[in-house]
């Protein structure tokens, strides 16, 4: 294995959708997974700071999270765990009405957590709520690269083309990259990613200076493994890296390590 020149290829990527429950947070965790198998190192941080499941998906029990960093009871290097998967976490609360703004010292705190980690990791996966809140914006903003998870529901499909322009007009995205899960069948993932270009080059390109390009990372399929993976509690990636869908994960992975 070639060792990975330090920082080279550091990037922060934000895993968010428009509709909640399209898989960002099983597959930010299986990915990163799959990412460490290559020996890269990884985190994921749990950017959905009021309503946390990343330590539900690991089966973890941690007692230190970013709450406890962002009141200063605890140093950052300590929240840092590791999970199951050969990869690191920062976990966060549930329940805390707090996060459900992004005030200013907040928006500091995560800045500040940002550029201690990113030399530290290969690879920091955001997994942030769904929807368009000031809290998902800003998470995202935070990323140099953004990966949409949507699934080919129309629901999702329309939440997904909400995130998108948002993140175009706002924040001045050009490229954004897709993973379609819970994909029916094979195809799916360009389907998707053609319907939803389509879209953007009506709607939201004419606006701009320059046009936003979608680019399809890989497609998930719907496995029965992985919602039994969940049930258990257990990274589908791990235990059955056989499935489908963890065959398709590696997949993933390799293209999003390939030079
Ligand atoms: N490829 C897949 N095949 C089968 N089931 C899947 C797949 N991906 C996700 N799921 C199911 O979808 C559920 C929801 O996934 P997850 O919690 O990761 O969504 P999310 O987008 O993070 O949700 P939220 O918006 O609430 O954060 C999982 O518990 C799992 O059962
Ligand atoms: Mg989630």
């Amino acid at each position: 294995m070639t060792p990975t020149p330090p920082h080279a290829s550091t990037k922060i990527i934000a895993m968010t959708s428009g509709k909640g429950g399209v898989g960002k947070t099983v597959v930010s965790a299986n990915l990163a997974a799959a990412l460490a198998r290559t020996g890269r190192r990884v985190l994921v941080l749990d950017a959905d700071l009021g309503l946390a499941n990343l330590d539900v998906v690991l089966n973890l029990y941690p007692k230190v999270t970013l709450h406890d960093v962002f009141t200063g009871k605890s140093s950052l290097r300590d929240a840092i765990l590791p999970a199951p998967g050969g990869f690191s976490v920062l976990l966060a609360g549930s329940g805390m009405v707090e996060y459900s703004r992004m005030t200013p010292e907040v928006r500091e705190q995560l800045q500040q957590v940002m550029q201690v980690v990113e030399p530290m990791f290969d690879h920091v996966l955001l997994d942030t709520g769904a929807g368009i809140s000031d809290v998902v914006l800003y998470t995202v903003s935070l990323a140099g690269e953004v990966l949409v998870v949507v699934t080919p529901e129309p629901t999702s499909l329309t939440d997904a083309y909400a995130t998108i322009k948002v993140l175009a007009t706002g924040q001045g995205r050009r490229r954004m990259r897709l993973i379609v899960n819970q994909a029916r069948r094979p195809g799916d993932g360009r389907t998707v990613r053609q319907q939803l270009q389509q879209v953007v080059d009506r709607y939201v390109n004419p606006g701009l200076d320059s046009p936003v390009q979608l680019d399809l990372l890989g497609e998930l399929p719907a496995d029965p493994a992985m919602r039994e993976a969940v049930q258990r509690r257990e990274l589908v990636f791990e235990t059955l890296p056989g499935a489908p869908v963890s065959i398709a994960l590696a997949a993933i992975a390799g293209r999003m390590t390939a030079a």
